[in-house]
């Protein structure tokens, strides 16, 4: 096992009717901007509720943050923290929310003019910005932000990671219930999301990290089981529970800890997300096969281990065994509803051209666990994604 170090310090306060928990945790003298998106929690009565639970309180609003957050959106909610003295942030929605207000959390204690400067950081440290507490309602179940401490912007630098050790959320309020409403394709997105967190950290080089392994097993049979049970009865409880629960634990750090990490998969598919506009999950289902497939002799031992221990896959030759497993991955996620070849969303050879410049122009030329998959590998990777 790799050495590491662990620390999560987000309060999670799960299940049935723990909304009003809010009460309790936003300090009673807080300034506080709710933020959300494009209106689904005023549609569905989460915002009133939220406000009713914060009585009390001096509270503001920001609503309009797009999916895949955009910059120049969250510096009008940096205006108002700064106009209005705001001292707590509550952000209520999904990744793209809760991505966007710890942007605004950073940007708003960052001193320099230019608050596009704050992504060449990658990780910003704290005495650069120390960043506002933040508390999330989490409203859709995929990207983990609500107990992590990075976020995804896109600005005209392109689709970038931030991440700061004061970001992770004060606490984060998950109650299943509050995701019913989600339209099928976004509950799809939500698993085959959290099915892709849990395999960057996973499928990648033998470490004897038996507790690791063992857990990001659990997600992943945990998503296999109950992915299409919660997309055709989103209102039972103990299957939406489970993949709430599977969100949050595959990207909290404590898969990650002490094993190799890939990524390669998410660093393309914000390329495709940048350029194409499709939804995160999305990208993500088109390029994993592929990208098994190309690096099927460097991942050789853990595709194996995947395809026994998650598909019960044992028997046959050694490519054999890796075609199934990406094979019965592919159908999983097709299953949920997710097309997973390029040409399915329009997008033709010319199109992996701009996708290899966009990785260029970032300085995404040696990606994954090893380093290895260069330009020309991501090409090869595109390629077998048509
Ligand atoms: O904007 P509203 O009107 O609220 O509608 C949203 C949005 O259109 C809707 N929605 C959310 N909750 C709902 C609901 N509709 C009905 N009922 C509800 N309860 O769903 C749509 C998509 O929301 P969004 O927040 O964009 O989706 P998601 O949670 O999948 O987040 C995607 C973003 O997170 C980033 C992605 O790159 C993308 O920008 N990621 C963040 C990560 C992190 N912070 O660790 C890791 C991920 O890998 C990912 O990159
Ligand atoms: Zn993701």
């Amino acid at each position: 096992m790799l050495n590491f170090e662990f620390h999560n310090p987000t309060h999670i306060i799960f299940g049935k009717d723990t909304l009003k928990e809010l009460s309790k945790q936003v300090p009673q003298d807080a300034k506080v901007l709710i933020l959300y998106g494009g209106g689904s929690v005023k549609r569905f009565g989460t915002l009133d509720q939220v406000k009713t639970y914060l009585e009390g309180r001096q509270i503001f609003e920001f609503g309009g943050i797009e999916p895949n957050p955009q910059y120049d959106t969250l510096m009008k909610a940096v205006e108002i923290v700064k106009q209005e003295k705001i001292n707590f942030l509550l952000a209520v929605g999904g990744g793209s929310v809760m991505d966007g207000t710890k942007f605004v959390s950073i940007a708003s204690t960052y001193e320099g003019e230019n608050k596009e400067e704050l992504f060449s950081y990658g990780t910003v440290p704290a005495e650069v910005a120390p960043c506002l507490p933040i508390g999330t309602v989490v409203t859709l179940p995929a990207t983990g932000s609500e107990m992590n401490n990075g976020g995804v912007i896109t600005s005209r630098l392109g689709k970038l990671a931030i991440f700061s050790p004061k970001a992770f959320p004060v606490f984060s309020i998950l109650d299943p219930e509050l995701t019913y409403t989600l339209p099928e394709t976004q509950v799809a997105n939500g698993i085959v999301d959290t099915f892709i967190h849990t395999v960057e950290q996973y499928v990648t080089l033998p470490s004897e990290a038996r507790f690791q392994d063992r857990t990001a097993e659990g997600i992943l049979q945990t998503l296999i089981e109950i992915g299409k049970t919660t997309i055709d009865n989103p209102t039972d409880y103990d299957a939406r529970a489970n993949l709430v629960w599977c969100a949050t634990m595959a990207l909290n750090g404590l898969i990650g800890a002490g094993v190799p990490q890939d990524w390669t998969t998410h660093s393309i598919g914000h390329e495709i997300t940048a350029l194409y506009g499709i939804d995160h999950a999305k990208t993500l289902a088109i390029l994993q096969p592929s990208i098994w497939n190309v690096r099927r002799e460097q991942k050789q031992a853990k595709l194996l281990q995947y395809a026994e221990r998650v598909w019960g896959i044992s028997e046959g030759e050694i490519d054999t065994r890796i075609d199934q497993a990406i094979k019965r991955t592919r159908d999983f996620f097709e299953s949920l509803g997710i097309a997973t070849h390029l040409s399915d969303y329009g997008i033709t050879e010319e199109g992996i051209n701009d996708i290899v410049d966009a990785l260029e122009r970032h300085g995404m030329t040696q990606l994954s666990e090893t380093g290895e998959v260069t330009l020309e590998v991501s090409r090869k990777i595109l390629e077998g994604a048509m």
